[in-house]
Parts: structure tokens; sequence; C-alpha cells
């Protein structure tokens, strides 16, 4: 069996550092807000494996059916020797390309890369006990921060990003991320992008606020993840979760809001930080996206999509685009 194997590629500090400057300059701004990244811990990244199973979570189901049925193709076109994934969880819905390229015969290497090292552990050791002859190598690291990967990754390579993450950035940071990441991409490599499609807002606003309250449940675990690593004063009860549609952005936008006035002490900041009753903290965007639209932030990005598919309902977009 292949033993599977572990790469830390940011400085040591780094998520100390980065989640200390991105608390500080967050929670001191006039509207406060959080990047996502910081919901996924061991717990935050248990409570998203929950939501895929959420009746009202539709994504990962939407996504599965497309990759279920274009997984053959998408080995037979991109031929990948190295399947690269970006924000990679459980791999669950990976298995399926892995699948398709071990029938096809040109994988030998995955290399998962995700800020949760719970994640990454748990499904690394199970990849490599169920794909012996896949060397599967799982890099924890922030692709927003750094896009390197682990030694020579032999090409071609195919370049996953799925689940809607690309829509949990800011259109400036996805201008920037999609850019990096084509400078890193070779000719005969491919990139495979899952959107979430613009639909119902009642539908959206559900799979962002579902009746069981777990969505509210990780959106508050940011909070815990405060408190823990820098001795915040964070109670989750003190706020209600909010899941709001904006139809101008066209992005579902998560929320934390005040249910009262109060001041919350972040020693490890030197810093307290005050919140009128009501008062709202944004803790991620979930941009919800149309065909044209991918197509055109790929395309600024020096990509060309090739192909096109969704979900037999149209919810759920996957592109395969490559480097121009
Ligand atoms: N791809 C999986 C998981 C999606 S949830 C699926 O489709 O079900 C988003 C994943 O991206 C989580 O595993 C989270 O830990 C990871 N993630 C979020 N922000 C990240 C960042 N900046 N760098 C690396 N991984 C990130
Ligand atoms: N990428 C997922 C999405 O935008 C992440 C996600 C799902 C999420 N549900 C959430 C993030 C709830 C924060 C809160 O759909």
């Amino acid at each position: 069996m292949t033993a599977f194997e572990l790469t830390r590629l940011l400085p040591g500090d780094h998520f100390a550092q980065a989640l200390r400057a991105d608390v500080r300059h967050g929670l001191t701004a006039p509207a406060k807000s959080l990047p996502p990244k910081w919901f996924y811990d061991k717990r935050g990244s248990e409570l998203f494996e929950d939501i895929t199973r959420l009746p009202e979570y539709y994504p990962t189901r939407a996504e599965r059916a497309i990759l279920t049925a274009r997984a053959t193709e998408i080995a037979q076109a991109t031929k990948a020797r190295t399947l690269v994934e970006l924000g990679s969880g459980s791999s669950e819905k990976t298995r399926l390309l892995l699948d398709a390229l071990r029938t096809l015969g040109t994988l030998d290497t995955y290399v998962p890369v995700d800020v949760s090292e719970s994640a990454l552990r748990e499904a690394g050791h199970a990849l490599a006990a169920d794909y012996p002859e896949l060397a599967v190598h799982g890099v924890v690291s922030d692709f927003t921060a750094s896009l390197a990967l682990p030694r020579a990754v032999h090409g071609p390579r195919l370049v996953a990003f799925l689940g809607g993450t690309l829509g949990n950035l800011l259109p400036v940071e996805r201008a920037g991320f999609l850019s990096a990441l084509r400078a890193e991409l070779s000719h005969g490599d491919a990139l495979l992008l899952g959107t979430d499609l613009v639909k119902d807002p009642a539908v959206l606003v559900a799979a962002y606020d579902d009746a069981a309250g777990v969505t509210a449940e990780f959106n508050k675990n940011v909070l815990n993840v405060l408190d823990r690593e820098l001795q915040a004063g964070f109670d989750p009860d003190d706020f209600d979760h909010v899941a709001l549609w904006d139809a101008e952005q066209e992005w579902i936008e998560m929320r934390l809001r005040s249910r009262r006035a109060q001041r919350v002490p972040i020693p490890a900041l030197g810093l307290t930080v005050e919140f009128a009753a009501g008062e709202e903290l944004r803790t991620e965007v979930s941009a919800k996206f149309r065909r044209e639209r991918v197509a055109e932030e790929l395309h600024a990005a020096g990509f060309a999509l090739r192909h096109w598919w969704t979900d037999p309902e149209g919810r759920f977009g996957l592109s395969l685009a490559e480097p121009v």
C-alpha cells in the first residue's frame, strides 16, 4: 500500500499570524467581517460534512450527479497524470474522478490541498487504503495565500476546484486567485471548476439556513475558533445565524447578528470588540453564477471554457477549462 504523505508548505506560524491579522482587521472595520477559511477546524470540517447531507443543501448532490455522468469524459479529455484538488475536504466526490482516471490508466498522484489538516488526514488515509496504486500527497495550505505545490507534480495536471468554493471568494479575490492559478499551469493542464448557479432565492436561502440548524452551528463555529485560538470571549449563544440573498451581487451572505449590545475581549490581540444590539458580522459570501459569468471570469484569467455541464435540473455548473 502506498503511504499517505502530508506536507505543510507555509511557514510554521503562518496560520496563527494570518488569523490574528484577519481578526484584527475584520473586527475593527466599520462593517465587521471575517474570511470563511476560519470555519474549518476539526469540528467545522465535520459540520460541513453534515451540511452536505442535509435535505436543503442540494449543491453536493447536484455536483455529484454531474461528476457521475461526466467523469469518463473528463478523464479522456484531460488524461491527467496528477490530480490536484483545492479545498478537497473529505474528497468524497473526487472518488468519481479517481475511478475514471484509474480506468483510463493515466493517473499516478493525487494532491489534495486544504486548510483543514484533520479533513486532509482522514481523507488521505481512506484514499491511500482504497487506491493502493496511487500516491496520495496531502498539502496543508491556504490557496488564497499560495498555490505552490510540493516538488515537481508531473503533467498533464488536472486541478479540481469543486463544491462552489470559488464563490466563497469576493469578486476581486476570485480574479486574483484565477490569474495566480493560471500562472501555475502549462499547456496540456486543465481546470475542473464547480459553481453553484443562480436560482429561486427561497431554494438558495434554505440551503444556507436549514431547518435542523446545522448551518447555524457551522456559522457560529467560527466564534469557537476565535475563543480557542485567541482566548476571545465570544458566547455563540449571543449571536443569531443569518442567511440572506443579495439580488444585486447574486450571492448568499452569511452573517452572525449580535443579540444584544456587548463588548467581547480578545486578549491575544489586546483588543475589545464592541457590538451594538442587532449589529451583524459577515462570515461568508457564496456567489451564485450563470454560465456567461463563469466563461468571462475564466477568460479574463487566461483560461478557455471547453465544456460546460449541469445536472438535469440546472442547479449546479461544472466547467472544464484549459489555459490559453
Ligand atoms: N470540496 C469539498 C469541500 C468543500 S467545503 C466538497 O465539494 O464537498 C470548502 C473546503 O475548502 C473545506 O474543506 C475547507 O477546509 C477548504 N478551504 C476553505 N478555504 C480554504 C483556503 N483558503 N485554502 C485551502 N482550503 C480552504
Ligand atoms: N462552498 C460551500 C458553499 O458556498 C460552503 C458552505 C456551505 C458554507 N454551507 C455553508 C459556508 C454555510 C458557510 C456557511 O455552499
